[in-house]
């Protein structure tokens, strides 16, 4: 298996890998938001690519998610996994989750590759948006490392670039979600048009709005990020094949 990594914000680069090669990628979608490197995380070879781009070139809906993962694709990638730091519904800061669901609250972004002219027209099942196999891998990675993780839950993915209302907070928590964030989609969706199996590794990074008497600021975010960064590239360096 060549595992990529797509690493969201605060993850801009992977503790111990070793990097061998980087490739500056072009698709007949654009150009991804950033080389993609190729290296060693352990003895197993990974994609490592920054979602964003270098100094967070790309807000979430800028990104071109169909550039990042067709580049992923015609670069051997079997299976993908995004990092994201996201907001917590009734889930504390610090800690991880591996979701097991979404939903989409995102427009207007370019979402698909079935744009017509370019290939025969499909409607995915999306009934399970990540897959299971490789959810349950990071899952028993980081049992191994004693690293505690939620095993399962809902990511309400917002557009952004704003963070959101208590109201609309409010909402997502009635819809079931329990982590929000920006970048999940079309990503998941995209990955599943490609048939390459593809799950999210969530670091909530602070209480989602309304949820908190103190007003949210990227740079305490970003403060989060640095410790558990270093505990979601352990769990990715303890994954079997
Ligand atoms: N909302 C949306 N995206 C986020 C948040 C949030 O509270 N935190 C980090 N990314």
């Amino acid at each position: 298996m060549t595992l990529a990594i797509i690493g969201g914000t605060g993850f801009d680069q992977l503790e111990s890998m070793e990097k061998t090669r980087t490739h500056k990628m072009n698709t007949v979608w654009g150009r991804p938001s950033d080389c993609i490197y190729e290296g060693l995380l352990g003895s197993r070879k990974i994609l490592f690519l920054r979602r964003h781009g270098g100094k967070r070139k790309y807000p979430p809906h800028k990104i071109n998610y169909r550039a990042n993962i067709a580049a992923l694709e015609i670069l051997g990638a079997t299976s993908v996994i995004g990092t994201a730091a996201v907001g917590g519904i009734g889930i504390d800061v610090g800690r991880i989750l591996i979701p097991d669901q979404l939903i989409d609250y995102t427009h207007s972004r370019e979402s698909t590759f079935f744009e017509g002219g370019l290939g025969p027209l499909e409607h995915i099942d999306f009934t399970h948006p990540y897959n299971d196999e490789l959810r349950k891998k990071i899952i028993r990675a980081a049992q191994n490392k004693s690293i505690k993780v939620i095993a399962s839950g809902t990511y309400g993915v917002t557009q952004g670039p704003r963070l959101e209302t208590a109201s609309e907070i409010q909402r997502l928590a009635k819809d079931g979600c329990n982590i929000v964030g920006m970048t999940g989609m079309p990503e998941a969706a995209l990955a599943k048009e490609k048939g390459m199996p593809y799950a999210t590794i969530a670091v909530i990074v602070n209480p989602a709005a309304g949820l908190t008497n103190t007003e949210l600021v990227l740079s305490d975010m970003l403060s989060v990020l640095s410790e558990s960064g270093k505990t979601c590239a352990k769990i990715l360096k303890a994954m079997e094949d």
